[in-house]
């Protein structure tokens, strides 16, 4: 459903992304594996249209997107949780996860059913919905950016680094909560990113490793290019 074909990013003439190519299908929850600076966060960016691509294409259930402006992507069914979580913090938890739909106008009576799936997904969202985004713990920022991206994240997930700086309980916690996101929704693609192997191991189908730019699928897996 997701495909990157050779796909090349250069920022100041420097190579950052060399021939990126893998597919993600319906369903799979994959981990994209990299040291600081590899290139997890342009390959997230690259798919919402932030940074665009000096060669290859991009593709999204058959449709080329590489050339789509970045503001009608999410409306595809593309959620993006950013590594800095990017929260408003004088507005509610609620608030803010409302927003993507609020920003692509969608209709109220379809925000208001999203929000209840999500919060009969998430239910610790529930209980924080009128909180103040300012007021609520890293950990649970982690789990507001996760509703958030699936406001309007109904075909995939982009989730850059969730269980960076996370206590291990925390971790624990968002590793639960996206288990019973899997275990609802299983048509949801995920694509998450982490520099450590290990956390990702219970959740991911594949595991792809990106190194300087260059990625590749781990062996035992499925093929990088079907
Ligand atoms: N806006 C930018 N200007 C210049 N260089 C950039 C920019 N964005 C990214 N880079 C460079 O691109 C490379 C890949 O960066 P990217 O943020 O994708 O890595 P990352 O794997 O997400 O790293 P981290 O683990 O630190 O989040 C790095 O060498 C980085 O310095
Ligand atoms: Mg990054």
């Amino acid at each position: 459903m997701l495909t990157f074909d050779n796909i090349v990013v250069a920022i100041q003439g420097a190579t950052i992304l060399r021939r990126v190519t893998f597919r993600i299908d319906a369903g799979q929850t994959v981990a994209l594996i990299g040291r600081n600076g590899a290139g997890k966060t342009t390959v997230l960016r690259t798919v919402m249209g932030l940074i665009g691509p000096a060669g290859g294409r991009l593709g999204f259930e058959g449709r080329d997107i590489t050339a789509m402006r970045a503001d009608q992507r999410p409306g595809l069914g593309i959620g993006y949780a950013p590594e800095d979580r990017r929260l408003f913090s004088a507005f509610t938890v609620e608030e803010n996860i409302r927003l993507p739909a609020e920003v692509a106008r969608r209709p109220k009576a379809e925000i208001a059913d999203t929000l209840d799936r999500i919060y009969s997904m998430i239910p610790e969202l529930k209980e924080m919905a009128r909180r103040p985004a300012g007021q609520v713990s890293g950990g649970q920022g982690k789990i507001v950016a996760l509703g958030r991206a699936l406001m309007l994240g109904t075909k995939i997930i982009l989730l850059d680094e969730p269980f960076q700086g996370l206590a291990p309980i925390l971790a624990a916690r968002y590793g639960e909560t996206l288990k019973a996101l899997k275990a609802t929704r299983p048509d949801i693609s995920v694509l998450i990113t982490e520099s450590n192997p290990s956390l990702l191991k219970p959740f991911a189908d594949r595991t792809l490793i990106i190194e300087r730019g260059d990625l590749s699928e781990i062996m035992n897996d499925e093929p990088l290019v079907a």
